[in-house]
């Protein structure tokens, strides 16, 4: 089996290193469900959580899962502003800093979590890195641990990760997680894939292509309506304001909302398929993807979702460490 050590993007999780980490991630789940909360791994280990851009689940999940696992984490939640790039220093150098790349036990990390606002940050920054660096989050282009995690959720809720039906509900152009998530499920048989995006805001050609390529089969439609009576999953996601550059685009989204939001009618007109809903999280406030009087119904897993960030997490971190003295 091929070895994890830098995770940059979702084509590296094979389907035999995507079933290893959820093993281990089962481990996990159970101990701590146990109790158990002082696990070694990672002893005398040295996290860099290096967050360029804003999170809450992702950047929590991982300095949990490091803790847990008997590190030490150092780092910063606004990389762009408390860290050198404030002062005009380039991602690399700061990269080759910690890392310690000059000498390595003058590092200051011995593995970097990095989540930046451009797409190709994570490839730049390991190649410059002594150290494995973990993508937190790219762009709009890769979130690889949330795949992971998204995967684990499948499994738990389907018992399977091949044969099922997921809907990719919302801005699916802008969407990392998406385009990491139908990576990794595009390796599993009979896995179909429905795209329900407003116009302007359909997945991006390049999958389109990667998809067909593959050989899976994926339509597209404008209204999850369409499509939720035929979904094992929806998996829903909110409109990248953060991201999105042209007005007309987000109002496209605003002006057709209800066709990209689980409501109780959809919720409803899932219950004999027993659809699960899921989403990366953060849900938008004001544009409400997931109505508030259904959030808490039980076919909507989001926060359970949310939850499983810390086993998976401590499985990629155990392993990459391990794999960095084999
Ligand atoms: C996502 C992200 O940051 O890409 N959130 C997450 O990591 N759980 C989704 C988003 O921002 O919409």
């Amino acid at each position: 089996m091929e070895k994890l050590y830098h995770l940059t993007k979702a084509e590296q999780l094979t389907t035999s290193i995507v079933a290893d980490l959820l093993k281990d991630a089962e481990g996990f789940n159970k101990s701590l469900k146990a109790g158990v909360r002082n696990f070694k791994n990672l002893s005398g280990v040295t996290i860099c959580s290096l967050f360029y851009e804003e999170s809450t689940r992702t950047r929590f999940s991982f300095e949990r899962a490091a803790l847990l696992l008997g590190a030490t984490v150092i780092g910063t939640e606004n990389a762009a502003k408390f860290s050198s790039a404030a002062k005009g220093e380039s991602l690399e150098h700061t990269i080759k800093m910690v890392s310690g790349a000059a000498k390595g036990h003058l590092g200051y990390a011995d593995i970097i979590v990095l989540r930046h606002p451009e797409n190709d940050a994570a490839d730049r920054a390991a190649r410059v890195s002594s150290v494995p660096i973990i993508n937190a989050g790219s762009g709009a282009d890769e979130h690889p641990t949330q795949a992971l995690l998204d995967a684990y959720t499948f499994q738990k809720l389907l018992g399977r990760l091949d044969h099922f039906t997921i809907s990719f509900i919302g801005d699916l152009k802008f969407s990392r997680v998406v385009n990491s998530d139908a990576f990794l499920l595009s390796q599993y048989p009979g896995v179909k894939m429905f795209f329900v995006a407003p116009e302007g805001l359909e997945i991006r050609p390049e999958l389109k292509s990667y998809l067909s390529q593959k050989e899976v089969e994926f339509e597209e439609a404008s209204d999850i309506k369409a499509v939720v009576r035929e979904s094992d999953i929806c998996y829903v996601v909110r409109v990248q304001k953060n991201r999105i550059k042209d007005s007309e685009l987000l109002l496209a989204y605003q002006r057709n909302k209800d066709n990209f939001a689980v409501t109780e009618e959809v919720y409803k007109m899932s219950q004999q398929k027993g659809t699960f809903f899921c989403h990366p999280m953060p849900v938008d406030e004001e544009e409400q993807e997931i109505r508030p009087e259904v959030e808490n119904l039980p076919r909507v897993k989001m926060f359970e979702q949310a939850g499983y960030g810390v086993p998976v997490r401590m499985a990629i971190l155990a392993k990459v460490w391990q794999n960095t003295k084999i």
